[in-house]
């Protein structure tokens, strides 16, 4: 191996793997070590370049923790996490989007109709839906995991001011495959921007802007679990996500609300502001 030079380095390196190595792991690490040494030799990285990128990756393992994910941060800004999420995505089903840092476990769950505004000051809207299979048939007990910014744009585990799990449900799907629920739009949002993360987008004159979105998570036994977010639109940064989340079918048109056209089920109706809106959005979920 003494004689290792550029051309030979990569085939070196790979021929080291014993006979015991998991194929797909070989295979994954054979094309991840090719890229990364066919990036150097073509950008000529230099030793300053090297060290400043091992010190950014140092940086975002320093400002990490069980709270704070600057290394998923990079890969949602590098557009990694949206490739992953639209490689695995099957056709036919609603598209999957990030998860972001923000969810929590243990949202409240609120029956079928049930009310999220609450305190919530903002634009009221009455979501609603059904969860489907791809054969357009309704999925009973589905389990729902909505989570949002308030209006002043802040998920309730980054203000102190909100409780725990405001603007946080969960929900079940009743036999007709439904959800529904009343909250408020929420608003668009930066990601965090004082990491090595935030240093990047400057770096490159990027914005850190999402456009608005509602999470979900939809679950139900037989069918892959469905991580998502659903985006109104006519937000400003729909075609400019920092994170690439955005897919045409996850866009929806937050509609004039009418509170006579409203299901009985829905607690907040007679409450709702005049001027409420409307959403309606099925979820297909994929088998498993
Ligand atoms: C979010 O949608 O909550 C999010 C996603 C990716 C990075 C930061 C935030
Ligand atoms: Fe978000």
């Amino acid at each position: 191996m003494r004689n290792v030079s550029p051309d030979t380095l990569t085939d070196t390196l790979l021929s080291l793997s014993g006979p015991d190595t998991d194929p797909r792991l070989q295979q994954v690490l054979t094309a991840l070590v090719a890229h990364l040494h066919a990036f150097a030799k073509e950008v000529q990285l230099t030793h300053a370049e090297w060290r400043k990128g091992l010190e950014l990756l140092t940086r975002a393992g320093e400002i990490s923790d069980s709270e704070r994910n600057e290394f998923v941060l990079f890969s949602d800004v590098l557009g990694l996490s949206s490739l992953v999420d639209m490689i695995n995505s099957p056709t036919g089903c609603t598209s999957s989007s990030v998860l972001g840092p923000f969810h929590i476990l243990g949202a409240p769950e609120l029956p079928v109709g049930g009310d999220m505004i609450g305190e919530n000051a903002g634009a009221q809207v009455v979501v609603e839906g059904r969860v489907l299979n791809g054969d357009g048939e309704p999925i009973e007990g589905a389990a729902i995991e909505v989570w949002q910014t308030a209006d002043n744009g802040l998920y309730s585990n980054l203000d102190p001011d909100q409780a725990e799990y405001n603007l946080r449900i969960s929900m079940k799907t009743g036999p007709d495959g439904r959800y529904a629920l009343s909250t408020i739009r929420p608003a668009p949002y930066l990601v965090p921007t004082d990491g090595p993360v935030g240093d990047l987008l400057n770096a490159t004159g990027r914005h850190a802007w999402r456009p608005s979105h509602l999470h979900f998570i939809v679950a139900a036994e037989g069918y892959r679990t469905l991580v998502t977010e659903v985006f109104p639109n006519d937000d400003p940064y729909l075609d400019e996500d920092a994170v690439f989340g955005v897919r045409s079918d996850l866009v929806m048109e937050y509609r004039i609300g009418d509170r006579e056209a409203l299901a009985p089920d829905i607690t907040a109706r007679e409450a709702l502001h005049d001027q409420f809106s409307k959403v309606d959005f099925d979820f297909v979920l994929p088998l498993a």
